[in-house]
C-alpha cells in the first residue's frame, strides 16, 4: 500500500509494497511517486491522478489496463492498482494498493500458449480427416481410369498406335491416385498393424531403394551422413508407415537444398526425456528412440511453423512434391504411434526435424506377411454398391485368374452364400 498527499509525494509506504518494488522506506517518503513508474507511463498516471480527484472513490485501475512498475533496479512488472482516497485535514490523499500480477500473467501466458497448441493440433486433425473424406471419394471415380488403360490394350494388338495415348491417361491416373493415396493415408489414421521395429533398419532399408537413389543421381551436391545409434530400442509400430515419414522428411531435405551444395544429417538415438513444452505439443516422460533428420537448406519462416503440418500447406509449385500432405502424413502417423515432433529451425539455413517415439522392450512380429504374387484360381465374391467398382474388380480380379462373382448388396450376397453350390 502507498499513500500519496495532493502533490503526488509519497507520504506512506508499507513494507511490503516497499520490498516489491526493492526500495527502503527513507528512500521513498517524500518522494513523487513517479519514481515506481516507467517513464513511459508517467504522462498516463497523471491522467488517471486528475480523473480520480475529479470524483475519488474506491477503483480498481488494473482490469483492462496495462499498468507497469518500475523497481530500483530498473525492472518492470506488471501492476494492478486500485485507488481509494483518504481524507485528512481537508486535504484528500490516494491510498493504492498495489498488487505485483507477473505470477498471474506468466500463467495466463501458458494458458494462452497451451490452448493454442491444442487449437493447432485440432486444426490438423480435423483438416486431415476432411482431405481424408474427400479422397475416398475420388478414389472411387478413380478407379477405372486408372485400371482401364491396361485392360484395353490387352484387348489391343501389340504395336497399337493409341498406346500412347492411354499410356498418356494412365500416368496422369497414377500422379492423380498418388496424391489421393497420401490422403487415404490421412483418413486411414490409426488402422495400422503394429510389431516391434528398429527406426535403424527403417533408415536403411529407406536408403537402398530405388527413390534414394534416383535423389542421389539427381542431386550430386548434396551429401547424407548417418549417425545411428548402435545400441538403439526397438519401437512398437507399422514399418510402410514409418518408411513413409523418412521419405517425406528427406524428400524435402533434398528439396530444401535443391540445386546448391549441402547436407542432410540422418541419426538416431536413445534418450530419457523429461517432460517438457515442444514447439508443437509437450511431450510426457519417458524413454524414446529419436530420429532426427537435418539439412543444411534454405530453412523454415518462423511465420510458417505453425503451418507447414497442415494438409495442402506448400511453398512450392506442383511437382514431385509441392502437394503439401508430406508433413500432414507425417503428423499423423507420428502422432498414432505416440510420437512428438519438435523442429530446430533458423531463418536462413537449417531445418532439423527431431521425431521422438516411445521405446518398448517387447519383441512383437508382424501379424502378416506382405503378399508379392496377386494371382490365384480361388473365388472371390465382390460386394459394391457402385457398378463401376464392381466392372473394375471384375475385369481385374479375372485378369489375375480368380473366378469372380459381382452382386450390389450385402443381402444379395447373403442370399448367394446361402445357396447350395
Ligand atoms: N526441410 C525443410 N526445409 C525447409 N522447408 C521445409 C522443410 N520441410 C518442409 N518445409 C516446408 O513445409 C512445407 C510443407 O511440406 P510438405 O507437407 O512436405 O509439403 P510439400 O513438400 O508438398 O510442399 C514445404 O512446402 C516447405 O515450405
Ligand atoms: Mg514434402
Amino acid at each position: 500500500m502507498v499513500i500519496t498527499n495532493e502533490e503526488g509525494l509519497i507520504t506512506f509506504i508499507n513494507t511490503q509494497t516497499q520490498n516489491i518494488f526493492g526500495y527502503n522506506k527513507k528512500e521513498l517518503i517524500g518522494k513523487n511517486l513517479e519514481i515506481l513508474i516507467p517513464k513511459r507511463f508517467v504522462g498516463n498516471h497523471y491522467k488517471h491522478i486528475a480523473n480520480f480527484h475529479s470524483d475519488p472513490k474506491l477503483r480498481p485501475m488494473g482490469e483492462g489496463l496495462n499498468l507497469w512498475g518500475l523497481r530500483k533496479d530498473g525492472s518492470e512488472f506488471p501492476v494492478e492498482i486500485s485507488l481509494s482516497p483518504l481524507k485528512s485535514n481537508g486535504a484528500t490523499h490516494v491510498i493504492a494498493a498495489v498488487r505485483d500480477i507477473s505470477d498471474k500473467r506468466k500463467s495466463e501466458a501458458t494458458q494462452k500458449e497451451l490452448e493454442d497448441k491444442l487449437q493447432l493440433s485440432k486444426r490438423m486433425e480435423s483438416l486431415g480427416l476432411l482431405a481424408g473424406g474427400v479422397a475416398h471419394d475420388l478414389n472411387n471415380i478413380l478407379g477405372p481410369i486408372l485400371a482401364y488403360p491396361d485392360l484395353i490394350l490387352t484387348e489391343l494388338p501389340k504395336n497399337t498406335p493409341v498406346k500412347n495415348d492411354l499410356m498418356m491417361i494412365k500416368d496422369a491416373a497414377t500422379y492423380a491416385s498418388n496424391l489421393i493415396n497420401d490422403m487415404l493415408t490421412l483418413a486411414r489414421r490409426g488402422k495400422y498393424s503394429m510389431a516391434s521395429v528398429s527406426l535403424n533398419d527403417i533408415v536403411n532399408s529407406f536408403f537402398n531403394s530405388a527413390k534414394v537413389s534416383e535423389l542421389n543421381k539427381n542431386n550430386k551436391d548434396i551429401e547424407i551422413i548417418f549417425d545411428l545409434a548402435d545400441d538403439l530400442n526397438n519401437i512398437k509400430g507399422s514399418k510402410t508407415h514409418l518408411l513413409e515419414v523418412v521419405m517425406n522428411l528427406v524428400i524435402n531435405a533434398f528439396e530444401a537444398i535443391r540445386k546448391r551444395k549441402g547436407t542432410i544429417m540422418i541419426s538416431t538415438y536413445n534418450e530419457n526425456v523429461k517432460p517438457e513444452a515442444l514447439l508443437y505439443d509437450d511431450i510426457e516422460g519417458g524413454n524414446y528412440s529419436v530420429l532426427t533428420i537435418a539439412d543444411t537448406g534454405r530453412g523454415i519462416k518462423e511465420e510458417d511453423l505453425p503451418h507447414i503440418f497442415e494438409p495442402f500447406y506448400s511453398k512450392k509449385t506442383m511437382g514431385i512434391s509441392g502437394s503439401g500432405l508430406g508433413l500432414s502424413i507425417v503428423w499423423g502417423i507420428v502422432k498414432d504411434h505416440g510420437g512428438y515432433i519438435d523442429i530446430s529451425a533458423g531463418k536462413k539455413k537449417n531445418t532439423k526435424f527431431s521425431l521422438f517415439f516411445p521405446a518398448t522392450d517387447s519383441d512383437e512380429q508382424p501379424s502378416r506377411k506382405d503378399i508379392t504374387n496377386l494371382e490365384g484360381n480361388e473365388s472371390i465374391l465382390v460386394v459394391d454398391d457402385e457398378s463401376k467398382q464392381r466392372q473394375v474388380a471384375d475385369r481385374v480380379l479375372s485378369s489375375l485368374g480368380y473366378d469372380v462373382k459381382t452382386l450390389s448388396t450385402s443381402a444379395e450376397a447373403i442370399e448367394y452364400l446361402k445357396k447350395p453350390k
